[in-house]
Protein backbone atom coordinates (compact mmCIF):
# COMPACT_ATOMS: atom_id res chain seq x y z
CA UNK A 1 0.00 0.00 0.00
CA UNK A 2 1.22 3.31 -0.75
CA UNK A 3 -0.69 6.49 0.14
CA UNK A 4 -3.38 7.35 -1.67
CA UNK A 5 -2.46 10.57 -3.70
CA UNK A 6 -4.29 13.60 -1.99
CA UNK A 7 -5.29 16.32 -3.65
CA UNK A 8 -2.25 18.37 -2.60
CA UNK A 9 0.07 16.15 -4.04
CA UNK A 10 -1.46 16.39 -7.50
CA UNK A 11 -1.55 20.03 -7.10
CA UNK A 12 1.79 20.92 -6.61
CA UNK A 13 3.11 17.68 -7.79
CA UNK A 14 4.30 16.17 -4.57
CA UNK A 15 5.66 12.50 -3.64
CA UNK A 16 4.22 13.53 0.22
CA UNK A 17 1.74 15.43 1.70
CA UNK A 18 3.99 17.42 3.76
CA UNK A 19 4.77 20.76 4.02
CA UNK A 20 7.74 22.41 5.99
CA UNK A 21 6.37 25.61 8.30
CA UNK A 22 7.81 28.88 7.24
CA UNK A 23 9.78 29.55 11.02
CA UNK A 24 11.28 32.59 11.19
CA UNK A 25 14.91 32.33 11.47
CA UNK A 26 14.67 28.34 11.69
CA UNK A 27 13.38 28.03 7.81
CA UNK A 28 16.04 28.37 5.57
CA UNK A 29 16.89 27.98 2.19
CA UNK A 30 18.60 24.66 2.76
CA UNK A 31 15.83 23.35 4.68
CA UNK A 32 13.58 24.19 2.57
CA UNK A 33 14.97 23.16 -0.47
CA UNK A 34 15.77 19.81 1.10
CA UNK A 35 12.39 19.26 2.33
CA UNK A 36 11.47 19.86 -1.61
CA UNK A 37 14.09 17.37 -2.69
CA UNK A 38 12.18 14.76 -0.80
CA UNK A 39 9.02 14.72 -2.43
CA UNK A 40 7.21 17.27 -0.03
CA UNK A 41 7.20 20.96 -0.32
CA UNK A 42 9.63 23.20 1.46
CA UNK A 43 8.89 26.55 2.56
CA UNK A 44 11.55 29.34 3.68
CA UNK A 45 10.50 31.57 7.00
CA UNK A 46 10.06 35.24 5.58
CA UNK A 47 9.36 36.10 9.32
CA UNK A 48 9.41 39.72 9.61
CA UNK A 49 10.91 40.41 6.40
CA UNK A 50 15.03 40.57 6.24
CA UNK A 51 15.56 41.88 2.90
CA UNK A 52 19.08 40.45 2.33
CA UNK A 53 18.41 37.00 4.81
CA UNK A 54 15.73 36.21 2.09
CA UNK A 55 17.91 36.77 -0.64
CA UNK A 56 20.71 34.72 0.74
CA UNK A 57 18.40 32.06 1.58
CA UNK A 58 16.95 32.08 -1.87
CA UNK A 59 19.86 31.64 -3.67
CA UNK A 60 20.72 28.52 -1.05
CA UNK A 61 17.70 27.24 -2.18
CA UNK A 62 19.53 26.24 -5.14
CA UNK A 63 16.99 26.54 -7.96
CA UNK A 64 14.76 23.82 -5.75
CA UNK A 65 11.27 24.58 -6.03
CA UNK A 66 10.03 26.28 -2.85
CA UNK A 67 7.59 28.86 -1.20
CA UNK A 68 7.48 31.25 1.07
CA UNK A 69 5.96 32.28 4.20
CA UNK A 70 5.08 35.31 6.04
CA UNK A 71 4.16 37.14 9.16
CA UNK A 72 0.94 38.93 7.65
CA UNK A 73 0.44 41.80 10.13
CA UNK A 74 4.69 42.51 9.78
CA UNK A 75 3.99 42.37 5.64
CA UNK A 76 1.63 45.19 6.04
CA UNK A 77 4.70 47.55 7.06
CA UNK A 78 6.79 46.40 4.12
CA UNK A 79 4.88 44.77 1.67
CA UNK A 80 7.76 45.56 -1.15
CA UNK A 81 9.22 42.83 0.53
CA UNK A 82 6.73 40.37 -1.29
CA UNK A 83 7.32 42.07 -4.94
CA UNK A 84 10.59 41.31 -4.31
CA UNK A 85 10.56 37.65 -3.06
CA UNK A 86 8.32 36.96 -6.09
CA UNK A 87 10.87 37.44 -8.58
CA UNK A 88 12.43 34.38 -7.30
CA UNK A 89 8.88 32.32 -8.19
CA UNK A 90 7.95 30.96 -5.11
CA UNK A 91 5.37 27.90 -5.49
CA UNK A 92 3.31 29.40 -2.77
CA UNK A 93 3.45 32.21 -0.63
CA UNK A 94 1.70 31.46 2.96
CA UNK A 95 0.15 34.41 4.88
CA UNK A 96 -0.32 34.22 8.70
CA UNK A 97 -1.74 35.81 11.68
CA UNK A 98 -3.25 38.80 10.00
CA UNK A 99 -5.45 40.22 7.03
CA UNK A 100 -4.66 38.33 4.09
CA UNK A 101 -6.58 40.65 1.54
CA UNK A 102 -3.97 43.29 0.78
CA UNK A 103 -1.54 40.93 -0.61
CA UNK A 104 -3.52 37.93 -2.56
CA UNK A 105 -3.60 39.88 -5.72
CA UNK A 106 0.05 39.83 -6.36
CA UNK A 107 0.34 36.47 -5.36
CA UNK A 108 -1.73 35.18 -7.36
CA UNK A 109 -0.22 37.29 -10.35
CA UNK A 110 2.94 36.08 -10.15
CA UNK A 111 1.46 32.73 -10.24
CA UNK A 112 1.81 31.55 -6.90
CA UNK A 113 -0.39 29.73 -4.81
CA UNK A 114 -2.32 31.46 -1.55
CA UNK A 115 -2.03 29.70 1.20
CA UNK A 116 -3.60 31.08 4.40
CA UNK A 117 -2.93 29.73 8.33
CA UNK A 118 -5.62 30.13 10.03
CA UNK A 119 -6.05 29.74 14.39
CA UNK A 120 -9.84 29.81 14.62
CA UNK A 121 -13.37 29.73 12.44
CA UNK A 122 -12.78 33.21 11.95
CA UNK A 123 -9.92 33.44 10.15
CA UNK A 124 -10.80 30.24 7.88
CA UNK A 125 -13.72 32.76 6.97
CA UNK A 126 -11.33 35.42 5.79
CA UNK A 127 -9.67 33.07 4.08
CA UNK A 128 -12.14 31.50 1.93
CA UNK A 129 -13.54 35.48 1.20
CA UNK A 130 -10.27 35.38 -0.40
CA UNK A 131 -9.99 32.10 -2.39
CA UNK A 132 -6.83 30.94 -0.45
CA UNK A 133 -5.80 27.90 -2.57
CA UNK A 134 -4.74 26.11 0.78
CA UNK A 135 -6.08 26.68 4.07
CA UNK A 136 -3.86 25.75 7.43
CA UNK A 137 -5.75 25.01 10.30
CA UNK A 138 -3.00 25.46 13.17
CA UNK A 139 -4.03 23.88 16.77
CA UNK A 140 -2.47 25.75 19.85
CA UNK A 141 -0.04 22.80 20.04
CA UNK A 142 2.20 24.29 18.06
CA UNK A 143 5.47 25.70 18.03
CA UNK A 144 5.86 29.31 17.71
CA UNK A 145 3.21 31.45 17.65
CA UNK A 146 -0.28 30.77 17.68
CA UNK A 147 -3.69 30.85 19.45
CA UNK A 148 -6.25 28.41 21.36
CA UNK A 149 -7.75 26.14 19.25
CA UNK A 150 -6.67 22.06 19.50
CA UNK A 151 -5.53 20.37 16.23
CA UNK A 152 -8.13 17.26 16.55
CA UNK A 153 -10.89 19.18 16.84
CA UNK A 154 -10.25 22.46 14.57
CA UNK A 155 -9.12 20.20 11.59
CA UNK A 156 -12.43 18.26 11.11
CA UNK A 157 -14.68 21.36 11.98
CA UNK A 158 -12.39 23.16 8.84
CA UNK A 159 -12.62 20.41 6.89
CA UNK A 160 -16.61 20.69 6.95
CA UNK A 161 -16.63 23.82 6.85
CA UNK A 162 -14.97 23.55 3.39
CA UNK A 163 -16.67 20.64 2.29
CA UNK A 164 -20.02 23.08 2.42
CA UNK A 165 -18.63 26.50 1.56
CA UNK A 166 -15.41 26.17 -0.74
CA UNK A 167 -14.60 22.22 -1.74
CA UNK A 168 -11.92 23.15 -3.87
CA UNK A 169 -9.74 24.92 -0.74
CA UNK A 170 -7.28 22.51 0.12
CA UNK A 171 -6.65 21.99 3.63
CA UNK A 172 -3.34 21.39 5.87
CA UNK A 173 -3.18 20.09 9.47
CA UNK A 174 -0.49 21.75 11.76
CA UNK A 175 0.24 21.22 15.51
CA UNK A 176 1.28 18.65 17.31
CA UNK A 177 2.20 16.57 14.35
CA UNK A 178 5.60 15.01 14.17
CA UNK A 179 5.36 11.28 12.80
CA UNK A 180 3.30 9.01 10.38
CA UNK A 181 0.65 8.62 13.22
CA UNK A 182 -0.09 12.39 13.03
CA UNK A 183 -0.31 12.34 8.94
CA UNK A 184 -2.33 9.22 9.05
CA UNK A 185 -4.60 11.06 11.83
CA UNK A 186 -4.41 14.36 10.01
CA UNK A 187 -5.90 12.56 6.85
CA UNK A 188 -8.56 10.80 8.49
CA UNK A 189 -9.50 14.18 10.21
CA UNK A 190 -10.29 15.20 7.09
CA UNK A 191 -6.91 16.90 5.76
CA UNK A 192 -5.17 16.79 1.88
CA UNK A 193 -1.63 16.59 4.07
CA UNK A 194 0.07 18.20 7.26
CA UNK A 195 2.34 21.08 7.68
CA UNK A 196 5.32 20.34 9.66
CA UNK A 197 7.20 22.93 12.24
CA UNK A 198 8.99 21.38 15.24
CA UNK A 199 10.15 17.88 13.66
CA UNK A 200 11.50 20.15 10.93
CA UNK A 201 13.22 22.53 13.44
CA UNK A 202 15.03 19.19 14.68
CA UNK A 203 16.48 18.80 11.02
CA UNK A 204 20.41 18.96 10.65
CA UNK A 205 19.22 21.75 7.55
CA UNK A 206 17.34 24.15 9.80
CA UNK A 207 19.12 27.01 11.24
CA UNK A 208 19.16 26.18 14.73
CA UNK A 209 21.88 26.64 17.50
CA UNK A 210 23.27 23.27 18.38
CA UNK A 211 22.47 24.10 22.28
CA UNK A 212 18.62 24.74 21.22
CA UNK A 213 19.00 21.44 19.53
CA UNK A 214 20.29 19.54 22.10
CA UNK A 215 17.08 20.90 24.46
CA UNK A 216 14.29 19.52 22.28
CA UNK A 217 16.12 16.26 22.83
CA UNK A 218 15.64 16.51 26.75
CA UNK A 219 12.40 18.11 26.97
CA UNK A 220 8.57 16.10 26.75
CA UNK A 221 5.63 17.65 25.25
CA UNK A 222 5.23 19.02 29.11
CA UNK A 223 8.23 21.03 28.32
CA UNK A 224 6.85 24.16 26.68
CA UNK A 225 4.47 26.58 27.38
CA UNK A 226 2.36 29.43 25.69
CA UNK A 227 3.58 32.69 26.33
CA UNK A 228 3.77 36.10 25.51
CA UNK A 229 7.26 36.60 26.94
CA UNK A 230 9.40 36.33 24.08
CA UNK A 231 8.10 38.79 22.08
CA UNK A 232 8.26 41.36 25.02
CA UNK A 233 11.59 40.53 25.12
CA UNK A 234 12.14 40.81 21.44
CA UNK A 235 10.35 43.99 21.91
CA UNK A 236 8.58 42.74 18.71
CA UNK A 237 4.33 44.14 18.71
CA UNK A 238 2.12 40.68 18.29
CA UNK A 239 -1.02 41.70 17.87
CA UNK A 240 -3.62 40.68 20.85
CA UNK A 241 -4.81 36.84 20.34
CA UNK A 242 -1.52 35.46 19.45
CA UNK A 243 0.74 33.81 21.93
CA UNK A 244 4.20 31.97 21.17
CA UNK A 245 5.06 28.51 22.42
CA UNK A 246 8.21 27.61 23.84
CA UNK A 247 10.76 25.39 25.88
CA UNK A 248 9.99 26.37 29.47
CA UNK A 249 13.23 27.21 31.20
CA UNK A 250 14.58 29.53 33.38
CA UNK A 251 13.64 32.57 30.94
CA UNK A 252 10.24 31.22 31.01
CA UNK A 253 9.99 30.64 34.96
CA UNK A 254 11.51 33.84 35.97
CA UNK A 255 9.22 36.24 33.25
CA UNK A 256 6.05 34.27 32.29
CA UNK A 257 2.95 35.54 34.84
CA UNK A 258 5.49 38.43 35.32
CA UNK A 259 4.83 40.50 31.68
CA UNK A 260 4.34 43.83 33.64
CA UNK A 261 7.95 43.57 35.14
CA UNK A 262 9.66 42.00 31.90
CA UNK A 263 8.34 45.12 29.97
CA UNK A 264 10.15 47.53 32.77
CA UNK A 265 13.09 45.84 32.45
CA UNK A 266 13.10 45.83 28.88
CA UNK A 267 15.49 47.94 28.11
CA UNK A 268 18.63 45.55 30.16
CA UNK A 269 15.88 42.28 29.03
CA UNK A 270 15.89 42.94 25.52
CA UNK A 271 19.83 42.58 24.45
CA UNK A 272 20.45 39.57 26.94
CA UNK A 273 17.66 37.80 25.61
CA UNK A 274 19.41 38.10 22.15
CA UNK A 275 22.72 37.72 23.08
CA UNK A 276 21.74 34.10 24.80
CA UNK A 277 19.40 33.09 21.54
CA UNK A 278 22.13 33.80 19.12
CA UNK A 279 24.32 31.81 21.81
CA UNK A 280 22.18 28.73 21.72
CA UNK A 281 21.50 29.55 25.33
CA UNK A 282 18.98 26.58 26.21
CA UNK A 283 17.87 28.58 29.79
CA UNK A 284 18.67 32.20 29.36
CA UNK A 285 15.77 33.09 25.79
CA UNK A 286 13.23 31.32 24.19
CA UNK A 287 13.83 28.24 22.50
CA UNK A 288 11.60 28.11 20.07
CA UNK A 289 9.25 24.21 19.69
CA UNK A 290 5.64 23.20 20.26
CA UNK A 291 4.41 20.18 22.02
CA UNK A 292 5.46 17.97 19.48
CA UNK A 293 9.06 17.70 21.34
CA UNK A 294 8.00 14.75 23.01
CA UNK A 295 8.15 12.57 20.36
CA UNK A 296 11.53 13.82 19.12
CA UNK A 297 14.76 11.39 19.65
CA UNK A 298 17.16 12.63 17.21
CA UNK A 299 18.51 15.70 14.91
CA UNK A 300 18.17 14.18 11.52
CA UNK A 301 18.01 14.82 7.88
CA UNK A 302 15.04 16.42 6.87
CA UNK A 303 14.85 13.95 3.53
CA UNK A 304 14.72 10.85 6.54
CA UNK A 305 11.85 12.49 8.11
CA UNK A 306 10.16 13.72 5.59
CA UNK A 307 9.91 9.92 4.04
CA UNK A 308 9.84 8.31 7.43
CA UNK A 309 6.29 10.42 8.47
CA UNK A 310 5.23 9.38 4.96
CA UNK A 311 5.98 6.06 4.83
CA UNK A 312 4.85 5.51 8.70
CA UNK A 313 1.66 7.02 7.76
CA UNK A 314 0.99 4.34 4.92
CA UNK A 315 1.20 1.84 8.03
CA UNK A 316 -0.76 3.22 10.15
CA UNK A 317 -3.49 3.66 7.76
CA UNK A 318 -2.93 -0.50 6.80
CA UNK A 319 -3.01 -1.38 9.93
CA UNK A 320 -6.42 1.10 11.01
CA UNK A 321 -7.89 -0.84 7.70
CA UNK A 322 -6.71 -4.31 9.21
CA UNK A 323 -3.87 -4.90 6.03
CA UNK A 324 -0.75 -5.84 6.92
CA UNK A 325 2.02 -3.71 8.37
C1 LIG B 1 10.63 27.85 15.38
C2 LIG B 1 9.30 28.15 14.79
C3 LIG B 1 9.12 29.34 14.09
C4 LIG B 1 7.89 29.61 13.49
N1 LIG B 1 7.77 30.75 12.76
C5 LIG B 1 6.64 30.95 12.03
C6 LIG B 1 6.55 32.04 11.15
O1 LIG B 1 7.46 32.87 11.03
N2 LIG B 1 5.43 32.19 10.42
C7 LIG B 1 4.40 31.28 10.50
O2 LIG B 1 3.43 31.43 9.78
N3 LIG B 1 4.45 30.26 11.35
C8 LIG B 1 5.54 30.06 12.11
N4 LIG B 1 5.61 28.99 12.96
C9 LIG B 1 4.43 28.12 13.13
C10 LIG B 1 4.35 27.12 11.99
O3 LIG B 1 3.91 27.76 10.82
C11 LIG B 1 3.42 25.93 12.26
O4 LIG B 1 2.10 26.36 12.44
C12 LIG B 1 3.80 25.09 13.46
O5 LIG B 1 5.19 24.88 13.53
C13 LIG B 1 3.09 23.75 13.38
O6 LIG B 1 3.13 23.05 14.58
P1 LIG B 1 4.35 22.12 15.03
O7 LIG B 1 5.41 23.04 15.44
O8 LIG B 1 3.78 21.33 16.14
O9 LIG B 1 4.72 21.28 13.84
C14 LIG B 1 6.82 28.69 13.60
C15 LIG B 1 7.01 27.51 14.30
C16 LIG B 1 8.23 27.22 14.89
C17 LIG B 1 8.40 25.92 15.61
Amino acid sequence: MTLPTTRLMQVFDLRHPVLSAPMAFAGGGALAAAVSRAGGLGLIGGGYGDPAWLEEQFALADGERVGVGFITWSLRKSPALLTDVLRHRPVAVMLSFGDPRPFVDEIRAAGARVICQCQDMGHVMDAVEVRADVIVAQGAEAGGHGASRGTMSFVPEVADHLSRHAPETLLLAAGGIADGRGLAAALMLGADGVLMGTRLWAAREALVQPGHHGAILETDGDGTVRTTIADIARQIPWPRGFTARIRRNAFTERWHGREAALQTAVATEAPRYRQAFAAGDPEQTGVWFGEAAGLIHAIEPAADIVTRVSSEAVRCLERATGGRS
